[in-house]
């Protein structure tokens, strides 16, 4: 082999390692620099946010569980774990990076990654045969999405989510709770320490008493 041909296959082979090194963190880390208004932070969810968010459910009749903002899919070995062998997850996220990294990722055949827009989440969830959710999860970055946008977004939520259904949100700052609050009748709170940042979780249940009193 050249010495040119040699150093190339080197480069390449550190560049192979770096990322297998790097892993899902890597990839991550690279959404956040070509996009840091919409990804909205660098490291992803500890293993305490994410059981504090989903333990709480009751997944026995579970039908459809919707994320959107998956990232790298931190949350979605624990959603699928906990999904009924007849459940299905979908993901929804803008960043193609991301939403081709969960294609190679995730094999489940009850896992469906989309690439597109939260505010289209009605049409998103019928293109995949259903026409209710059971329960959304959101780690999209409220405060720094585009104005309106969030607005949007939660009230199709409310829209699409089932009669005894929730919408989940875990964010740093206020925002994604304060429009839960607008749209969603009954809000449960929560704080986790142990998460860098620390984040407020919050619970929007859209219970079947209030479903006809819509907000959205
Ligand atoms: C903070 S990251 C969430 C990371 C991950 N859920 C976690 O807990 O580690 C925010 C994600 O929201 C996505 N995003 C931003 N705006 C969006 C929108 N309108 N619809 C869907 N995804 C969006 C970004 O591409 C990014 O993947």
């Amino acid at each position: 082999m050249k010495s040119n041909d040699l150093a190339q296959s080197r480069r390449l082979s550190l560049k192979a390692r770096l990322k297998r090194v790097l892993g899902p963190a890597g990839v991550f880390f690279r959404g956040f620099l070509e996009h840091p208004r919409m990804v909205g932070s660098v490291i992803p969810s500890s293993r305490t946010t994410i059981n504090a968010m989903l333990d709480p459910l009751d997944w026995s009749d579970c039908k459809l569980f919707v994320e959107y903002g998956p990232g790298v899919g931190t949350f979605c070995p624990h959603i699928l774990d906990r999904l009924p062998r007849g459940g299905e997850l979908l993901v929804i996220d803008t960043n193609p990076l991301f939403i081709d990294y969960l294609r190679k990722t995730f094999g489940d055949s009850r896992f469906h990654a989309v690439l597109g827009s939260a505010e289209n989440v009605e049409e998103i969830v019928k293109s995949i045969g259903h026409e209710k959710a059971d329960y959304v999860i959101s780690g999209l970055p409220f405060s720094t999405l585009p104005d309106g946008v969030g607005e949007n977004i939660t009230a199709a939520t409310y829209r699409v989510i089932r009669e005894g259904g929730a919408f989940l949100t875990y964010q740093f700052k206020g925002a994604a709770r304060d429009l839960t609050a607008k749209h969603f009748p009954r809000v449960e709170t929560g704080f986790v320490w142990r998460n860098i940042p620390p984040c407020i979780l919050a619970w929007g249940w859209k219970d079947a008493a209030s479903a006809d009193e819509t907000q959205a």
